[in-house]
């Protein structure tokens, strides 16, 4: 039990239900907000997360705030047992500061498809990381937020920023990427070497020649990549330093999108007090990626769960009812919101929480699903489903801070996404990180068997099995790590297009997989990518494993191996390598290393393995 306490996202011992509340947008309308803590309490409602995009109420002016409409509802919350996580507004800077400090704005990079060029103040999320005037801008009104609320008994969590992305290419950001740089490499040859630079003549004899990014030096990409996210990091630490200093004790979370490309959410996770995450499953998707969609949001709960060692983490955004942003925007069926919401609850969320219990009336989102909607009662279907899951997870209290040991580990590496995309070839379908991780999360799901996602800097003891799925990049050490599980006793199972480049993307020279060949027992010659209505097939040759037996279908990669110390297990079935290996098993130690050399086409492989 105390375990499971010093694991609660927050001081407070019941699963959250709330979310998104932004009175700040409804204070020339009298009345409302009264209205709204009476429909709480139907709703159960024990949670309201504000603040969020709210500086222009905040700070009407520069230098002159009125938190007046905040003050009411931290009262409110208090005489009503309700916990409030309360945002940093820098999610949205208000218009006067964009117009006085252009230089907040953010630079749209060339890598967008689109001409560079300053930001027009439009929509959101659009300032520069960088920027030291809005760093202080939000200093200063992160330190008055928590001077004013830091003691606060409602305060159970703070939620700075909203959605942070990443990518601003202003001078600012690039001087920075240079000092990056400098850091990293120590000298200007190191950085050559590194990223290959001779190729059409690129090497660089000064610092300053490092300018916008150039897609022809992928290691140059990748790096800005992890610059980007870093420095959107660095913006976070610096905005949350004054919350830190002033309320120790408050636990931070920076909500996350699915497996958002742009952030590393591993480096992230390691900031944060509590990973939270914002779904919206479109379960009514016909597209062919329809039949993923729930186990790809179990996918998506995972990760989340995993980021911080199995952690409880919050569900902090969802939709009682459609979106407004999809294409087709449909209703949630009858009982999909108690679907989704207690899906969520049982990978790991403490809470399910909403965008947003108060619909506006005008506005992009005016017609996105809400708690409260524009008839402003509680007599509708939406906010019946909503105080029914509400009395739900009161009874589910008692598992908050519970823990779910897994013992399959999936490789999720950012980088190694980051470095696979930036490559030009090999082919498009290998490029879809997230659907070649569902086909080897997806089997486990099907049988319940609970999965953690791992870095590839992750420690592997404590896994039965650990999958690399093209884990195109390995880091240092990782193939020691993996030889130390096989030996030991564990189960290691790579895909094609695994250990193909260190981390510069510098390809391993010596044969490939690189430094897994040894474990995998198998040699890479040459990789086969085939058209999409094109077909492969493989034929199981030795039926070492009960119940895998007969054909599958394969599809987009087929890598052509050799086996040194593996057995072939199945083997291709045309083309000029029909008869190659196609699947193999190395008995290393006390443990067994496998290698699936193609891409199955429907995932029967996989389940059956
Ligand atoms: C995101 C944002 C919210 C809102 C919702 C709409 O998750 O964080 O502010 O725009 O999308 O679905
Ligand atoms: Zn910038």
């Amino acid at each position: 039990m105390a375990e499971a306490e010093n694991n609660r996202i927050s001081k407070f011992p019941f699963m959250f239900h709330g979310g998104d509340y932004n009175p700040d947008q409804w204070t020339h309308i009298p009345g409302t907000v009264d209205e709204d803590f009476r429909l709480f309490e139907l709703a159960n409602i024990n949670e309201l997360s504000v603040g969020i995009f709210a500086w222009s109420a905040l700070e009407p002016e520069e230098d002159k705030f009125d938190f007046s409409y905040l003050d009411d509802i931290m009262e409110r919350a208090e005489k009503t047992g309700k916990a409030i996580i309360l945002a940093t507004p820098s999610g949205a800077k208000p218009n006067w500061m964009a117009e006085k400090y252009p230089e907040i704005r953010r630079m749209r990079s060339p890598g967008q498809g689109l001409a560079p060029m300053r930001d027009e103040q439009q929509l959101r999320h659009n300032h520069c990381p960088t920027s030291p005037v809005y760093r202080e801008k939000c200093r200063i009104i992160n330190t008055k937020l928590a001077e004013r609320y830091g003691k606060h008994p409602s305060l159970a969590m703070w939620h700075v920023s909203n959605e942070y992305n990443a990518g601003c290419d202003c001078d600012l950001c690039r001087e920075a990427f240079r000092e990056w740089l400098q850091k990293k490499y120590g000298s200007l040859q190191a950085l050559n070497e590194a990223w290959w630079t001779g190729f059409w003549s690129h090497r660089y004899s000064s610092w300053s020649q490092i300018m916008a990014v150039d897609p022809s030096i992928p290691a140059m990409v990748v790096d800005r990549h992890r610059f980007d996210s870093g420095q959107m990091l660095n913006f976070f630490l610096a905005e949350a330093e004054p919350l830190k200093e002033i309320t120790p004790d408050i636990p931070l979370t920076a909500n996350m999108m699915e497996a958002f490309e742009p952030l590393d959410y591993w480096s992230w996770a390691r900031e944060l007090d509590v990973v939270s995450w914002d779904a919206y499953p479109p379960y009514h998707d016909r597209s062919d990626t329809a039949t993923y969609m729930a186990p790809r949001f179990s996918m998506f709960h995972d990760l989340k769960r995993s980021l911080k060692n199995g952690k409880p983490f919050l569900l902090m955004e969802s939709s009682p009812g459609p979106t407004n942003w999809m294409e087709i925007n449909r209703l949630l069926r009858p009982g999909q919101h108690r679907l989704k919401s207690l899906q969520a609850v049982a990978h790991g969320s403490d809470g399910v929480c909403y965008f947003q219990i108060r619909k506006g009336r005008g506005g992009s989102e005016k017609f996105h699903g809400a708690v409260i909607d524009h008839i402003g009662n509680e007599d509708n279907r939406m906010f019946r489903e909503v105080s029914e899951l509400g009395a739900d997870l009161k009874k589910l209290d008692a598992i908050t801070g519970a823990k779910t040991p897994a013992k399959v580990g999936i490789i999720y590496d950012w980088e190694s996404r980051w470095m696979l995309d930036a490559s030009n070839g090999p082919s498009k379908f290998s490029k879809d990180h997230d659907r070649a991780m569902l086909a080897h999360y997806t089997p486990f799901w099907k049988m319940g068997i609970p999965v953690d996602f791992l870095n590839g800097d992750s420690d592997l003891d404590g896994y039965s099995i650990v999958i690399a799925p093209q884990l195109y990049m390995l880091r240092e050490g990782f193939a020691e790590r993996v030889e130390k599980l096989v030996n030991d006793g564990g189960k290691f199972i790579a895909t094609y297009l695994t250990g193909i480049a260190n981390e510069t993307d510098l390809v391993f020279s010596g044969g490939l997989p690189g430094p897994l060949r040894k474990v995998l027992g198998i040699l890479s010659e040459e990789i086969d990518y085939i058209y999409e209505d094109e077909r492969n097939s493989l034929k199981i040759t030795d039926n070492a494993v009960k119940g895998l037996e007969g054909s599958f279908t394969l599809a987009n990669v087929c890598d052509v191996i050799r086996t040194e110390t593996a057995e072939t297990i199945g083997v291709y079935t045309k083309d000029f390598y029909a008869g190659h290996p196609a699947l193999t098993r190395n008995r290393f130690g006390k443990g067994e290393a496998w290698y699936i050399a193609a891409a199955s086409a429907d995932g029967t492989l996989l389940d059956s393995l």
